[in-house]
Order: structure tokens, then sequence, then C-alpha cells
């Protein structure tokens, strides 16, 4: 069992929707993308918000997680979408032409997440944008309580997280602090549009 599968139900329920300035990256990520093109949902969850909002707009979506209580709930949500079982950093199966992981890579050991860097690159087509958050500021692995459940989580500090997308062959578009580090449990939330160069 995954630790997401104790929580499914709760996390339905109360995922909240995106906020304006995350759209705002979403906009961005999906600009000039044609209907129908093949987009990536890594880490999915329930397939809410993200996949229904990328089913509405027109693309094809494959969803990746390796809960299966989440998967239960993205299929019921999003049943014209693909849902795979498997983990953040498994090879990719087919080509996509964008790809997000919102918040689900800091749930990895960060040894793992520049081989998710590395295989999100080699899966996407070239042009391809990728979408992603993870840890907003320098800390050691720790654990936090969710619905009264313990998750683990873990990041490099944001600078070193921009160099692994760039040593994955990345360029980095933009990089933005959706939550300060202010202390305690607040310990940051950094999102990335990178790039993989047409050429
Ligand atoms: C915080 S939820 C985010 C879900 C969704 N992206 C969203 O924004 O609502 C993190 C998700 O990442 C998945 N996840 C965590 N570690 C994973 C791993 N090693 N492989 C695959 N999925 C993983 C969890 O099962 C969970 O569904």
């Amino acid at each position: 069992m995954q630790p997401y599968d104790r929580i499914a139900g709760q996390w339905v329920r109360f995922r909240p929707a995106l906020r304006a300035e995350e759209l705002a990256l979403f906009d961005r990520w999906l600009d000039g993308l044609p209907t129908g093109a093949a987009v990536l949902d890594l880490g999915c969850g329930t397939g809410r918000p993200i996949a229904e909002l990328l089913d509405k707009r027109g693309f094809g979506v494959t969803g990746i997680d390796h809960s299966t209580a989440m998967l239960d709930q993205a299929r019921q949500a999003v049943p014209g979408a693909n849902w795979c079982q498997a983990e953040l950093d498994a090879p990719l199966a087919q080509p996509f032409a964008a790809a997000v992981c919102w918040d689900a890579i800091f749930h990895l050991e960060r040894a793992r997440h520049a081989v998710v860097f590395r295989e999100v690159w080699r899966g996407l087509s070239p042009g391809g944008r990728f979408l992603f958050t993870t840890g907003g500021s320098a800390q050691p692995p720790f654990t936090d309580t969710m619905f009264g459940r313990e998750f683990f989580y873990d990041a490099p500090a944001p600078a070193e997280t921009l160099a692994l997308v760039q040593a994955a062959g990345f360029a980095v578009l933009t990089d933005v602090m959706l939550e300060l580090p202010r202390g305690g449990r607040e310990k940051g939330r950094m999102a990335v549009l990178a790039e993989k160069p047409a050429t």
C-alpha cells in the first residue's frame, strides 16, 4: 500500500482548486499546444483538478501515479484519460508534447529527482515544456502529517533543483516561489517551467 492510498477519500474532497497564480503558470505551460496533443500528468493523484482541466481543454491526457486508490478516483473523474500505475522516475513509454508533475516530486528522495528530470526530458518531444513544483528551501529530508498520516518529503535547495533541471538538458523558462519559506512547517514551494530545446 502506498501512503496516499490511506487518504484518497479525504484528498478527493479537500484538494483545493488551483489558485490564480498557479493557473497563470498552467496557461503559460500549455500556450500554443494543439488540441489533442499528448500531455503527461506525473503524480496525477485523483485527476482533479489537473487532468480534468487538461481533458476539458481537449488534450490527450496520460496520468501516472503509484497509488491504486488515487488512480481509482482519477478513473472516475476523467474516464477518457489513460491512467497508469508507476513510479515517478520510471521510463516513459510514449512521447509527450508537455508534462506536469505538480506537488509530487518532493515525496521522492532527492537522489531520485534527477532521474525524474532525465526521464521526463527523454519522454518529451523537442520543444516540449515541463511544469513542476518542488520544495522551496534547503532542508534535510523530513516528515509531516496530513489527514492524521505521516508523509515523507525531500528536495534539494532551489538553486540545486534548477541546476539539476539544466543538467538534464532543459532550459529553465521561469521559476516562481509559490509559497515562501517562513520557518517551521512552512518550508516553501517552488514552481519551475522548463523547456526541452527544439534542436
Ligand atoms: C500531493 S499529491 C498531488 C496530486 C496531484 N498532482 C494534485 O496536484 O492534486 C502527490 C501524488 O504523488 C503521488 N506519488 C508520490 N510519490 C510517488 C512515487 N514515488 N511514484 C508515483 N507517484 C507518487 C501520490 O500517490 C499522490 O497521488
